[in-house]
């Protein structure tokens, strides 16, 4: 997983094993890989993960050792500032453009553990979500601003590392947008 990622990502945006392992613990059903069978050994060609997160909790910080994403138990509270936080979706650059990445969203979209998803789009990945319906979140809270300010090219964006942003969409929508294609 972190050679897909280095592979992945420019080294700004690297997060440590312990993330990964954070993430794991948090909502295991939300940690998705596509492997390639066709090879002796099985390489992983694509990952994704999901949890369900307080949405003022979102963004998460990419790099820092507090992994309290979820900030309690969803149960029992106002649906509205709950989502399902995409954390990441990551593809190997060999195996992209075979539709690893939809296969990813539509599985996290099918199980999604609550109704609205959310995302930061990163190196200008924006166009690719708003091919299935995420949409700019325009009224972050100042916590969350904040937190988007930490992020690469938030700052100084530049062509190789544009501004991150905000998206959300509803999974039913997501799940019609994939049924079109
Ligand atoms: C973005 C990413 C996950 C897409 O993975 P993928 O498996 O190649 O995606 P798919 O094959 O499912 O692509 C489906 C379509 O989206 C398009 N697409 C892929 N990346 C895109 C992007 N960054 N912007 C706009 N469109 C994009 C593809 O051209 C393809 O179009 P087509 O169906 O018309 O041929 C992959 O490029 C990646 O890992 N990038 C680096 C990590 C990253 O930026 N992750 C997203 C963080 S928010």
């Amino acid at each position: 997983m972190l050679a897909l990622q280095a592979a992945a990502y420019p080294p700004a945006f690297h997060e440590a094993r312990a993330t990964f392992a954070a993430l794991l613990a948090l909502y295991p059903a939300g940690c998705l890989g596509i492997f390639a069978t066709d090879e002796p050994r099985r390489r992983l060609c694509g990952y994704a993960f999901a949890h369900p997160a307080h949405c003022s909790a979102v963004p998460p910080s990419l790099h820092s050792d507090d992994h309290d994403w979820s900030s309690g138990s969803a149960h029992g509270t106002s649906a509205l500032h709950y989502c399902f936080y995409v954390h990441d979706v990551a593809v190997d650059p060999v195996s992209r453009g075979r539709g690893l990445a939809t296969s990813l969203l539509q599985a996290l979209a099918g199980t999604a553990a609550h109704p609205v998803l959310m995302l930061t789009a990163v190196l200008g990945a924006a166009r690719f979500w708003e091919r299935f319906g995420f949409k700019l979140v325009a009224d972050l809270d100042a916590a969350a601003l904040a937190r988007l300010e930490t992020y690469p090219g938030a700052l100084t964006p530049s062509a190789a590392v544009p501004r991150p942003v905000v998206m959300a969409a509803q999974a039913a929508a997501v799940l019609a947008a994939l049924h079109l294609r």
